[in-house]
């Protein structure tokens, strides 16, 4: 219940100072349960795997990822960040039904689907003692989220899909507020000890074709809300649109099973 204390109290302060608003992913904080309320014995140990693979998942599961990345490169802060899907509530939200695939999927199959195009990768088993210690992590960070409901800050805060992008202006807004971290090709900045500092955003350490970050939309809507790290909400949304429009045509991995996607025909038209 602190984090809405918190919320209130922060609303607060930017009223009393006149802040001009703020982007909703600065403010909207995420009821997280407390590390403390992980339990003793093999239910705590799960869950803290869980952590451990989705927040170091490139080290971790080599086999499992293609890529340079970790889940919480776009999931942030082990995904507890409104506007940067959250995992929190997601143990009650599933199975749920999904216009990609076009029927009802469970959460692992969703998590598989993200092991199988953000991280360019292969599945986990259901069954194995990995699935599992993620399944626990978030079921952990649902805590007291009812089941059937969705949390204010799912997913991404949708962005207008009437702007019209414009890739030359985008490709400036990379090179001016992106490529200090992401590296002017998109290939990001390596870590001398392995894996990435600054996550690539284009070329064969990153996300796939088939990844939901591949769609213009999509990458836009993270983008807005979250980036640059820690100055999220200060491009405005045609500059988001834009350098989404630009970084996410750039030559990536290919995803051919993409060619099933969306087998009812509602194919949204920014999917690659
Ligand atoms: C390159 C960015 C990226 C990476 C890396 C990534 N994801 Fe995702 N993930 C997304 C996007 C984008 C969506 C949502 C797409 C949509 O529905 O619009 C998503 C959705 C999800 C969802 C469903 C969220 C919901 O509210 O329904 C789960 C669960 C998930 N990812 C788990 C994972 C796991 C586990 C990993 C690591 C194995 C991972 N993701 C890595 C981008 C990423
Ligand atoms: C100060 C450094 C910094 C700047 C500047 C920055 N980012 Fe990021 N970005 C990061 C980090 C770090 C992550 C991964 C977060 C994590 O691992 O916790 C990330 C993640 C991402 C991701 C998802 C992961 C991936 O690699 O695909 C995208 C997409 C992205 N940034 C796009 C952008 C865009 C577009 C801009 C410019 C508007 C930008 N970033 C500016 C540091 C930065």
């Amino acid at each position: 219940m602190n984090t809405i204390k918190l919320h209130a109290l922060t609303l607060a302060m930017l009223t009393a100072l006149s802040v001009p608003a703020l982007s909703q992913s600065t403010t909207l904080t995420m009821a997280v349960p407390d590390e403390a309320s992980i339990p003793n014995g093999p239910m705590g140990e799960a869950i803290k795997r869980g952590k451990i693979l989705l927040t170091d998942t490139h080290k971790q599961l080599p086999r499992n990822v293609g890529n340079g990345l970790n889940c919480t490169s776009c999931h942030l802060n082990g995904g507890t960040t409104a506007h940067a899907s959250p995992w929190v509530g997601l143990a009650g939200a599933f199975p749920e039904y999904r216009s990609r695939g076009g029927k009802v999927i469970s959460l692992q199959e969703r998590i598989n689907d993200c092991f199988q195009r953000s991280m360019n990768g292969k599945p986990l088993a259901f069954d194995s003692s990995e699935m599992n210690a993620i399944m626990a992590y978030m079921k952990w960070l649902s805590t007291g989220v009812p089941t059937g409901t969705s949390v204010p800050g799912r997913g991404f805060e949708k962005i207008d899909a009437s702007l019209v992008p414009d890739r030359e202006h985008g490709k400036a807004v990379y090179a001016a507020q992106c490529a200090s971290c992401h590296g002017a090709d998109g290939q990001g900045t390596k870590n001398p000890q392995g894996g990435y500092i600054f996550p690539p955003v284009w070329g064969k350490d990153s996300f796939n074709v088939g990844a939901g970050m591949a769609r213009m939309f999509t990458a836009a809507a993270f983008v807005k809300h979250n980036m640059p790290l820690g100055q999220g909400g200060t491009l405005s949304a045609q500059e988001a649109v834009d350098v989404a429009a630009y970084f996410t045509q750039q030559p990536r991995p290919d995803y051919a099973p993409r060619v099933y996607d969306w087998p009812k025909g509602d194919r949204p038209k920014d999917a690659r």
